[in-house]
């Protein structure tokens, strides 16, 4: 493959990104498609600082805007992009679209996210991950579902769906059981697979 493909999974929280990307990694390589899993916040400077903030007092939803919008060209100019130069398949836990759909929903002006988002190349394949806010918050062990956290991920959600109207994103029904949730994401990555 001359050059890689940059396939996102997106959802509310619980929604299983992190299980099915791994797995996804996993089934790739054993297909010997050369693959990476990475994730966003990343570990880097601008991800570090995100995790920070979100431990204490309330932050401005515009900063972390512009934050996640810093982590996400630092991703792509360190990870991203020098992967797909040579080749790989690049699962990302996370990408573009959880701008879109969280800091839309906390900021209120999708415009001007999707405007600071504007360099973030676009994913050659985004899947949405789609259960229900209190399905995912009933999946996170510790962390009890609060009815403002359930209250807000109600509101990412409909912008996630508005993306999958858009044909931007692919919805996956995620309150499936985990097997047949997985078969379908490697279905729709084969069918990419072969036509790329
Ligand atoms: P995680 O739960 O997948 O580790 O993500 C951490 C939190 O960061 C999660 O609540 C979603 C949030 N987030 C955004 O609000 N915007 C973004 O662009 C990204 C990548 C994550």
């Amino acid at each position: 493959m001359a050059s890689g493909l940059l396939i996102s999974l997106e959802g509310v929280d619980g929604a299983g990104k992190t299980t099915i990307a791994r797995r996804l990694v996993r089934w790739l390589r054993g297909r010997g498609v050369e693959a990476r899993y990475t994730r966003e916040p990343t570990g880097g400077p601008y991800g570090r600082l995100l995790r920070r903030l979100a431990h204490g007092r309330r932050v401005d939803p515009r900063v972390e805007a512009l934050l996640f919008a810093a982590d996400r060209l630092y991703h792509l100019e360190r990870v991203v992009e020098p992967l797909l130069g040579e080749g790989y398949v690049v699962v990302s836990d996370r990408y573009l679209h959880s701008s879109l759909a969280y800091q839309g929903a906390s900021v209120g002006d999708l415009g001007w996210v999707e405007e600071l988002n504007r360099f973030a190349r676009r994913p050659d394949l985004g899947i949405l991950l789609d259960v229900r806010p209190e399905v995912g918050l009933g999946r996170l062990r510790g962390r009890r579902s609060r009815f403002e956290r359930e209250e807000f991920l109600g509101r990412v959600r409909e912008v996630y769906l508005r993306y999958v109207d858009r044909g931007d994103l692919l919805r996956v029904d995620a309150e499936k059981p985990l097997e047949e949730v997985f078969s379908e994401v490697a279905g729709i990555v084969e069918d990419l697979l072969r036509l790329a």
